[in-house]
């Protein structure tokens, strides 16, 4: 295997995984899935899901990796090896070929998102603002409306993340991610202390903690659920990768565990920081600009706004691209484990590809604008569908498979690794999880969304 590189030490993969899950799911996509679902009964579901199928499932991801050194491609065919049903074995598979596919789809528009940050980034640090709050509504919606200059952004942002994963795991990742987490977290937390003292900050409060289940609809179990996989980073393999690239001591509960817990603590500080905003400028609370639209209000209002909205877009940005490089990572470790293609031209390729692919999003408010669905646009579409469905689809399929196929040593061994627990009972649980409870989760909400297309809730 020509690219199998090792973190050298353990800090490498939770900054690659912190790198890699922390991104434009919590600061953009969390405020949005929150007001469309109504507030702290989401909040509530999202915490609950996160911990009960999200830390499992990234067990059983990195379990995969780590056990067989390979890829999710790689790994899926080699456990798969003394299988002899072709058709078996090409379903399994197939699970593999869509978490690729659907992390190739994902980076499409996620590109295009960046591309936005980028351009909200440079008018800060060109203080092309005003003390209007930098007009942006317009900005965003003159943005939106040229394709030709979200294309161009898109292709920035596509071209600092190939040449980041040519360089290597070690080179690419690790460097960096540590100090921006601590940047960003500092930073967040003192626009929050800004944020909360905004006239609405009471009622926001109450919007994100008070678990009103009323406001939950059919969909909002599926749409907790996509977005916890999502912003965990799993159903694309992204984490089988990472197990494979890790030191064979590293307690895989523990990482799971501290991943989550670090990537849901940031949610929920980005839903302190924007929801307090949004309220008190009676803004509208859904949709996909509320974060460009409501953080610009806050930086007029504070001095030296200027400098922290620089800070702010500049660390909203890096983050896209630590995400982007997970899952570009995942593409193109798979090309180079399954066909032996070199790093460097599995990069381009991919990259290519990527770029034609984000022409279509970053069309989806111009050109293609009537291109709608249900009131969603192309970008929408994508997210929702690839969110909501492909990724539960891609879960369920990981969850059954490392409880059904992956040998029980294999896993066990995992969780002997742990000089601080009584191993068997956290085993046991995990075990059952991934066996029964995940996959009862997934299909409910599949099939609740299902049923939620032919009933008006
Ligand atoms: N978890 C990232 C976010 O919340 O923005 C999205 C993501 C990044 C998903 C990398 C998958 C991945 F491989």
């Amino acid at each position: 295997m020509r690219f199998r590189a090792n973190w050298t030490t353990r800090f490498g993969f939770y900054f690659a995984a912190i790198g890699s899950a922390f991104g434009l799911g919590n600061l953009w996509r969390f405020p949005n899935v929150l007001a469309e679902n109504g507030g702290g009964a989401f909040v509530l579901l999202y915490i609950f899901l996160a911990f009960l199928i999200g830390v499992p499932v990234i067990i059983a991801e990195l379990i995969l990796g780590k056990s067989t050194q390979q890829s999710i491609l790689g790994a899926l065919r080699t456990t798969l090896a003394s299988e002899n049903n072709q058709k078996i074995k090409q379903m399994w598979l197939g699970i593999g070929k869509l978490a690729v596919f659907t992390s190739l789809l994902v980076l499409s528009y996620y590109a295009v998102i960046s591309g936005w940050v980028l351009h909200f980034f440079v008018r800060s640090l060109f203080g092309l603002t005003d003390p209007e709050g930098f007009q942006a509504a317009e900005t965003l919606a003159t943005l939106k409306k040229s394709g030709g200059l979200q294309i161009a952004l898109a292709g920035v942002h596509i071209l600092l993340t190939v040449v980041i994963v040519i360089k290597g795991v070690q080179n690419g990742i690790e460097k960096w991610v540590g100090y921006l987490m601590s940047i960003f977290s500092i930073l967040l937390i003192s626009l929050i202390g800004k944020s909360l003292s905004l006239p609405a900050s009471g009622e926001a409060l109450r919007f994100l903690f008070y678990p009103d289940f009323s406001k939950l609809t059919i969909n909002s179990l599926g749409q907790a659920l996509g977005h916890v996989l999502f912003t965990l980073s799993i159903g694309f393999g992204v984490m089988v990768t990472f197990g494979s690239y890790m030191r064979h001591d590293v307690y895989l509960p523990e990482a799971g565990l501290r991943v989550a817990a670090l990537d849901t603590g940031i949610s929920l500080l980005s839903g302190l920081l924007i929801v307090p905003i949004l309220l008190s400028a009676s803004a509208q609370m859904g949709g996909a600009d509320v974060l460009f639209q409501s953080l610009p209000r806050l930086f007029a209002t504070v001095k030296g706004g200027n400098l922290f909205g620089t800070a702010f877009f500049l660390c909203l940005y890096l983050s896209s691209l630590g995400a982007s490089i997970g899952l570009l990572e995942v593409i193109v470790s798979n090309l180079g484990d399954r066909w032996g293609m070199s790093r460097s031209k599995a990069g381009w390729l991919i990259g290519g590809v990527i770029f034609f692919a984000a022409i279509l999003p970053a069309l989806s408010s111009s050109t293609l604008s009537q291109l709608r669905i249900g009131g969603m646009g192309l970008l929408q579409i994508l997210d929702a569908v690839l969110i909501n469905w492909i990724l539960p689809v891609v879960a369920l399929g990981l969850c059954l498979f490392v409880a059904h196929r992956v040998p029980i040593q294999v896993k066990e061994k995992e969780f002997q690794l742990s000089r601080k627990f009584d191993y068997k009972e956290l085993f046991g649980n995990w075990l059952w999880i991934i066996r029964w409870l995940g996959p009862v989760v997934i299909v409910t909400a599949i099939g609740l969304q299902v049923i939620g297309l032919f009933v008006k809730s």
